[in-house]
């Protein structure tokens, strides 16, 4: 099974002809951070991920991606007002995911772009953006397909955009189906409006190791990662209580030992991973610091040194004084 057998069948009886009157068409998907991580891949192409997981959206921050035809004889992509060069990470992973979308081998698109997140930097902006390009699409062809289609659509282009489709949280289950159509995000009905998400921006360098190559590398060579998949399943049943009963401090410790568990199994991997570097660690001590002291806050750490703290709106005033760079997300805003 391929990403192209996937299109097909949920495309089956659609058109990549666009509608006349929809000659350009946009979307805005959020970014999403994850509280219980997916690392690890059962299918490659796919994206199916060897244990479910659990991310919050964030709100109003995300990407905004508008879509339309080319008149030249390539893909024109636009990131931020700027035109990507063909070659660029960027534009190459964009191309192969339109690529599944040509009605004929000379169709090109127009895709521009506005992250308002640094791209590549371990903040989920390819999540966002394959969540944003997807739905952008099925509006150019009036698909009108649901949400759990263009969840597993926005999978085949990065696993953690599945569960961009949604606010809030969301969970992405694992499926056992080797086609992937039971690997799809599920919206969760709780609103947490206290919650605060901060993100502290230690590094805007694009990663030096794509999370593509270090979840492989890890499954592969790490014997920590042997008991990952457990890990994940006792983490995710206990936070969705913690969810349900606005338990913060419970939730708190859980995302950030899920966190590290996560990157513990890229540290004993071979060769090691560390995304870490001496602000991120700084940035660890000093929240532990603060935790002794009584302040909860916790974080969560992606691909990436870059962290995401995790505070109640009763604490925003004194996390902005310990750490004043910090962008405060309302998610349920
Ligand atoms: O979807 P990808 O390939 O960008 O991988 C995301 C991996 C993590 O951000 C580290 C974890 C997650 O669940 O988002």
């Amino acid at each position: 099974m391929n990403k192209m057998d996937v299109v097909r069948q949920l495309l089956e009886k659609k058109s990549l002809v666009a509608v006349p009157q929809h000659k350009t068409a946009k979307a805005f998907a959020p970014t999403n951070i994850a509280l219980i991580k997916y690392w690890g891949k059962r299918d490659n192409q796919l994206n199916l991920p060897v244990t479910s997981s659990l991310s919050i959206s964030l709100g109003q921050t995300g990407t905004e991606t508008t879509i339309g035809f080319s008149e030249q004889d390539h893909d024109v992509v636009v990131l931020n007002q700027q035109i990507m060069p063909p070659d660029h990470v960027f534009a190459k992973r964009l191309r192969d995911f339109l690529n599944l979308f040509r009605a004929t081998p000379d169709t090109y698109f127009v895709v521009n772009t506005i992250s308002h997140l640094p791209v590549a930097a371990g903040l989920a902006s390819s999540a966002s953006g394959f969540a944003a390009l997807i739905q952008a699409l099925d509006q150019l062809f009036a698909w009108q397909l649901a949400k759990n289609e263009l969840s597993i659509l926005a999978r085949l282009g990065s696993g953690s955009a599945c569960r961009s489709l949604w606010s809030g949280f969301v969970e992405w289950t694992a499926g056992q189906r080797s086609d992937g159509m039971d690997s799809v995000g599920h919206f969760m009905d709780i609103i947490w409006p206290d919650l605060r998400i901060g993100l502290l921006i230690l590094t805007e360098h694009e990663k030096t190791i794509s999370s593509r190559v270090a979840m492989e590398q890890t499954k592969n060579t790490s014997d920590l990662y042997k008991i990952w998949p457990e890990k994940v399943a006792k983490d995710l049943t206990e936070i969705k209580t913690t969810l349900i009963n606005h338990d913060f401090v419970s939730m708190g410790k859980i995302a950030e030992t899920n966190a590290l568990a996560m990157h513990a199994t890229m540290l004993t991997a071979d060769p090691p991973i560390l995304y870490s570097n001496a602000q991120t660690i700084e940035a660890m001590h000093k929240i532990w610091a603060l935790r002794q002291a009584g302040l909860p806050i916790y974080f969560t750490q992606d691909a990436g040194p870059n962290l995401k703290l995790l505070f109640l709106k009763q604490d925003e005033r004194v996390v902005l004084q310990h750490f004043p760079t910090v962008s405060v997300i309302h998610p349920f805003n």
